[in-house]
């Protein structure tokens, strides 16, 4: 088991363990990462051994500040700037090209990095205190669910890590969206808190009026450019099976998971409640997806993914 620690006393400890190469469980509003300090390929390769992550799936990098974003990329477009001023800190991941300076350890060898700058009061804490960024994935087993509290943490790698920061349980539960900035248009790679609706809105202010030319995509089709996020993925146990519509279950006395209702306490709640099933030794439950807008495209995508056979 990890020592879970909070409160100023634990982010000083964090900050002291990230600093002598330890990996450490860290708060965001999203989920709960693996974080090492960015720049130690030690610290960074004892994530992939720790999350059992092939060595070319790449880490996104945690900053604290605007120009970190600056020292750790090169070539940034004005609208890959414009989308960080408005969601950042927040749940906005941006790939970009890396600096030459930037450890291909982080990204799994490519010349692009992921970078984004949580909201998290505590992870902002840690990364000012720290100076520099840290590399952090979700702090689960490869394949597993993400975690949203300290204590999914401790229950999916309590045993191989030795701290974890308590910063309470995650605001919004699912994690960042991915927003490929280095292609023309902007593609969406992973859906998250910050909508389609969003990105679209805030490109198309950029855009000279009635251009009509929003240019985001979305990746719908052939295989995903974020290595990593394979068709199984967020997975339980149960077989879930999936609904649009709740009038469509059937009554088999197997439990029934809604999130059509508040998506945003739907996207809160979800990965708690794929570990319930887990915990309770559920074969099989009903799940009614909520319609594909907004924060709904998160979850749709998230439980697509948990209910994919193998
Ligand atoms: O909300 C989040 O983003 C959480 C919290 C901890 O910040 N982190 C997270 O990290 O979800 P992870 O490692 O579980 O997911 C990172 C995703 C992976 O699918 C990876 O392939 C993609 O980001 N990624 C990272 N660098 C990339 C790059 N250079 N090009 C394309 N995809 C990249
Ligand atoms: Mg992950």
């Amino acid at each position: 088991m990890a020592r879970i620690v909070s409160g100023t006393a634990g982010e000083l400890e964090t900050v002291h363990a990230l600093r002598h190469g330890d990996i450490v469980g860290l708060p965001t509003e999203t989920v709960y990462g693996l974080a090492a300090e960015m720049r130690n390929d030690d610290a960074v390769r004892r994530i992939f051994t720790v999350k059992g992550r092939p060595a070319s799936h790449p880490l996104i990098a945690h900053i604290a500040r605007f120009d970190q974003l600056e020292e750790l990329s090169q070539d940034l477009s004005e609208t890959c700037r414009l989308l960080v001023s408005v969601c950042w800190p927040g749940p906005l991941t941006v790939i970009v090209r890396a600096a030459p300076g930037v450890s291909r350890v982080c990204t799994g060898g490519r010349d692009t990095v992921a970078v984004r700058m949580p909201a998290h009061e505590v992870a902002q804490r840690v990364i000012t205190a720290l100076g520099t960024p840290v590399v952090a994935p979700s702090a689960n087993r490869f394949g597993h669910v993400s975690p949203t509290s300290a204590q999914h943490v401790d229950a999916d790698i309590g045993e191989e890590i030795d701290l974890i920061l308590d910063g309470g349980p995650c605001d919004i539960g699912v994690e960042s969206t991915i927003v490929d900035c280095t292609t023309s248009p902007l593609q969406i790679l992973r859906h998250g808190a910050i909508t389609p609706e969003d990105v679209h809105r805030i490109v198309e202010s950029a855009s000279p009026a009635g251009s009509g030319d929003s240019r985001v995509s979305l990746q719908t089709t052939g295989p995903s450019r974020a290595p990593g996020m394979m068709d199984r993925h967020y997975a339980p146990h149960a077989t879930l099976v999936l609904h649009d519509d709740v009038g469509t279950v059937p009554r088999d006395g197997a439990p029934v998971l809604r999130f059509d209702d508040d998506v945003v306490e739907a996207a809160r709640v979800l990965y708690q409640r794929l570990r319930e099933l887990d915990e309770r030794h559920i074969p099989l439950a009903h799940v009614v997806l909520p319609p594909a807008r907004g924060l709904g495209y998160a979850l749709r995508d998230r439980l697509t993914k948990a209910a994919a056979g193998l």
